[in-house]
């Protein structure tokens, strides 16, 4: 069984699908992590953002690891540091070169390989798992993202502006949105669930139902 989530930023993608993987008991591949890592190190290199070479290269020298709900790149636990502000402002300055799509992808489709597999992103319905059973495009109203995005910085003490964290929630949706690789899309297979208003359960309830209605 693959299942593929996709969506914009805080529309609920990576709690439902680690709820999900649970309940089936199939392995969760949060995408956006890996980006993230990539963002990360170039923010450890130096934070030259415009210097695409040095970016594949860094890139190509991760080792990306996820053991549970942690994530280590070059044997560093990232976990926390990979979801500052800061390092989810960048991500999308990375997740636009090809190079590097190409690379994270490449290392998606090889942990997917055979087995059952739920993975959230920006294009695992297009390209990463094409040929999934099951996909689904969350989304939510801006407004509902940014609140869900501030109660999460408040619980680990980072001090926010609603306004400020809806204004980056939506210049990152533009980014994935209009980038020529691997752009944030609703593909025409996908089933759209706009969780606005929704519980983490009402939502995870409608998703079991629709694949269990699909797998009888
Ligand atoms: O889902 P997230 O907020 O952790 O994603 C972080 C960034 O990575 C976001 O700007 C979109 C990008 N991303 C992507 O381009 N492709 C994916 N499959 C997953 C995330």
């Amino acid at each position: 069984m693959q299942i593929a989530i996709d969506g914009p930023a805080g529309a609920g993608k990576s709690t439902i699908a680690k709820m999900i993987a649970a309940d089936y008991g199939i392995i969760y591949l949060d995408t956006g992590a890996m980006y993230r890592c990539i963002a990360h190190r170039v923010l450890l290199q130096g934070d030259d953002f415009s210097d695409t070479e040095k970016i594949i290269k860094l890139a190509q020298e991760a080792e990306i690891r996820f053991e549970g709900e942690k994530v280590f790149c070059n044997g560093e636990d990232v976990t926390e540091s990979i979801r500052t502000p800061l390092v989810s402002l960048h991500t999308s300055d990375v997740a636009c070169i090809k190079e590097v799509r190409e690379l994270l992808v490449a290392q998606q489709k090889k942990i997917a390989g055979d087995q059952s597999v739920i993975m959230d992103g920006r294009d695992i319905g297009s390209v990463v798992l094409p040929e999934a059973e099951y996909k689904f495009f969350l989304d939510a109203d801006v407004t509902e993202r940014a609140i869900r995005r501030k109660k999460e910085l408040d619980a680990k003490g980072i001090e926010k502006e609603l306004a400020s964290i809806k204004q980056e929630i939506q210049q990152r949706d533009d980014n994935d949105r209009n980038r020529v690789e691997g752009p944030l899309v609703q593909v025409e297979d996908a089933i759209v669930v706009d969780t606005t208003g929704k519980s983490i359960d009402e939502v995870c309830a409608a998703i079991k139902k629709y694949i269990d209605e699909v797998r009888a």
